[in-house]
Formats: structure tokens, sequence, C-alpha cells
């Protein structure tokens, strides 16, 4: 076993299964959370464990708080210890507001807001112990500038900005790191509906960007950015500059 260990939610596919290796090229064991997809996260967990890392994938709603904390508390007492947690997993329930029903509404708040809240609290007591952690939040750009169509997504991004900056400043006394990463158009399940060619227009790098874009800037705050806490890196190929 490695002497640190990542907890990446929502790993077995897309933005979270790239965290997920480059976290174990970077040394980590790494445990990976899914929804549902098995086939996915198990072969996630194989070119994990291909890097030379102990892996292993847990399923588990994120937006039930009792089997959340019930399995949380299982990972942190088979591995002892948590150095990085990547709150990641999310889900899009798209519609203009007007037609936005109260199920999308609670759909994504449980999961992309109240989600995080579920995962990170007894994640949070084990790196109070171990005065040392690192903390990042997957949001997106939705949550910083809003976006027809995605109230509800906006809302539970805007809050986890908020979450993000809270938790920074309450637990910096304890060595524990909380930065938010905010996302652009990344070419994943989530985004294949969408005309890649026409945004591609829209933003100044000409591309989407790929899973690899933020897995890096992930590595980075996990490994070199030991003086950034409480900040939102916009990781979106200069979208909204
Ligand atoms: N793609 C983008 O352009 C983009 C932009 C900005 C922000 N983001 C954010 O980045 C994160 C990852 O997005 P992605 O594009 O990689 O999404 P994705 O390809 O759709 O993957 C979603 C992941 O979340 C897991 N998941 C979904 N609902 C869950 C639940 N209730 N409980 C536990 N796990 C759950 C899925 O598990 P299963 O495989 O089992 O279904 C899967 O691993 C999300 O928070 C998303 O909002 C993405």
């Amino acid at each position: 076993m490695s002497e640190k260990l990542a907890l990446v939610t929502g790993g077995s596919r897309g933005i979270g299964a790239a965290v997920a290796k480059e976290l174990a090229q970077a040394g980590y064991d790494v445990v990976i959370t899914y929804a549902g997809n098995e086939e996915a996260a198990n072969k996630t967990v194989d070119e994990i464990k291909s890097t030379g890392v102990e892996s292993a994938a847990y399923k588990f709603d994120v937006s039930n708080n009792e089997e959340t904390v019930r399995v949380v508390n299982e990972i942190i007492e088979k591995y002892g210890r948590v150095d990085v947690l990547v709150n990641n997993a999310g889900i899009t329930r798209d519609g203009l507001f007007m037609r936005m029903n109260k199920d999308n509404w609670d759909a994504v708040i449980n999961t992309n807001l109240s989600g995080a809240y579920n995962v990170t609290q007894p994640i949070v007591k084990i790196m109070m112990k171990q005065r040392n952690g690192v903390i990042i939040n997957m949001a997106s750009i939705v949550g910083v500038y809003g976006n027809a169509g995605q109230a509800n997504y906006a809302a539970a991004k805007a809050g986890i900005i908020g979450f993000t900056k809270s938790l920074a400043k309450e637990l910096a006394s304890r060595n524990i790191r909380v930065n938010a990463i905010a996302p652009g158009f990344i070419s994943t399940d989530m985004t294949k509906g969408l005309d890649s060619e026409k945004i591609a227009e829209h933003i100044p790098l000409k591309r989407l960007g790929q899973p690899e874009d933020i897995a890096k800037t992930v590595k980075f705050l996990c490994e070199e950015g030991t003086y950034i806490t409480g900040q939102v890196i916009q990781v979106d190929g200069g979208l909204t500059v």
C-alpha cells in the first residue's frame, strides 16, 4: 500500500476517471466511487492498478446521506487515512426554469451540492485528526456565470463554490486546503449531445477540454499548489475571458 490515499467520487468515467488515473500516476492509492456503472468502474480500477498502486471501487448514491456516510466510514476504516478528496460526482437535468419540475431541481441539488456535504463530513473528521488534507470540489463555470436552461445546475455549482470558500476558512488552521475547479466544456458523456464543433468556435483555444486537462489541474492543486486555498480555478480554454 502507498502512504497516501485519494478518494474520487464519480471516478468510474469522464473527468473523475481521468483524475483517478492522474493521482495514481502521482503515487496515490485511489478509491473511486460510482452510482451504477459497474463495468466502467471496474475498467478504471484495472487501469489504476496497472500503474502499481492499490485501487477499489465503491458503489453508492452520493445524494443518500445515510448510505454515503456508512460507505465512506467503511473506506476510512479500511485504509486508515484520506489525504485527497475529490468531490466530482455530478449530473445534469437541463431545461428552462419555467418548465423545470421539482424532481429535476431536487435531483441536481441533492446530487451535486448535498452529495458533497454527505461525502465531506466524515472525511473532514479524519483529515482534522491527520492535520493534513486536500479537498477539491468540481464546480463549473456555470456556477460562476449562470446559464440559461441550467438554473438547477448553476445553483448547485454556485453553492459548491460558497461551500469551498467557507471550508477553506474553517479548515486552514488544520492544514487542510479546499479549492474548487470550474471546468468549461469538457468532452465526456455529460456533453456528448452538444455540437462540439460549434462550441469550439467560441472557445479561444478552439477546442473542448479533455478530462486530462482537469486531471492535471487536480494533481497540481494536490502536489504543487501548497499555498493555494479557497480558490476557484477556471479551466475552460479561455471561454470566460
Ligand atoms: N463535462 C463537462 O463539460 C463539465 C463541465 C463543468 C463541470 N463538470 C462537472 O464535472 C463532474 C464530472 O463530470 P463528467 O462530465 O465527468 O460526468 P460523467 O461523465 O457524466 O460522469 C459522472 C460521474 O458521476 C457519477 N455519479 C453520477 N450521479 C451519482 C450519484 N448520485 N452518486 C454517485 N455517483 C454519481 C457517475 O457514476 P456512474 O458511472 O456509475 O453513472 C460517473 O462516475 C461533475 O460534477 C460535472 O458537473 C463537467
